[in-house]
């Protein structure tokens, strides 16, 4: 065993369904793990101030900031990925489906982590106003669309609502 394996720590975390594996040090967060260890790299990193959102995952069933958790502290948790929601380039998550169709993107670098929230948004509120998307993205910094078009995306999504102008 080596000096390095001596300060790391074991964790097991689910992730999109598989368990995975890893030796961690204790300062390493869990949005390092799943890129630089797992190879998830459609979570992104935005900032250093836990601001952008951009590393949004869900764990155990919440949307959170990847970048604000220690790996250690993901031990034993179930963690899905905006790989998760269309395992083995299938079809597109509905979510991801009305990103595409209302153009709610441009560069996308903010994309992975605005569709993990919206994801909890609708499992929450399926039938959420303007208004409380527009609040429930807050946390969510986007550089590029000015929002329009993110929110019309979400619109499109909330039950009962069949419009796609
Ligand atoms: Fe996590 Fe910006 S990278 S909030
Ligand atoms: Fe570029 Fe949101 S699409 S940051």
């Amino acid at each position: 065993m080596t000096d390095a394996d001596e300060k790391n720590h074991a964790v097991a975390i689910n992730v999109n369904g598989v368990r995975r594996t890893a030796s961690v040090e204790a300062r390493k967060l869990l949005v390092h793990l799943l890129r630089d260890d797992f190879g998830l790299t459609g979570t992104h990193v935005g900032c250093d101030t836990s601001q952008c959102g951009a590393c949004t995952i869900d764990i155990d069933g919440k949307a959170i900031k990847s970048c604000t958790i220690l790996a250690v502290m993901a031990d034993g948790s179930s963690v899905t990925t905006i790989e998760g929601l269309a395992p083995g380039g299938g079809a597109l998550h509905p979510i991801q489906a009305a990103f595409h169709e209302h153009h709610a993107l441009q560069c996308g670098f903010c994309t992975a982590g605005m569709i993990m929230s919206v994801r909890q948004l609708l499992k929450q509120n399926p039938n959420p106003t303007e208004r409380e998307i527009r609040h429930n993205l807050a946390g969510n910094i986007c550089r590029c669309t000015g929002y329009h078009n993110i929110v019309r995306a979400v619109e499109s999504l909330a039950s009962g609502a069949h419009r796609h102008d």
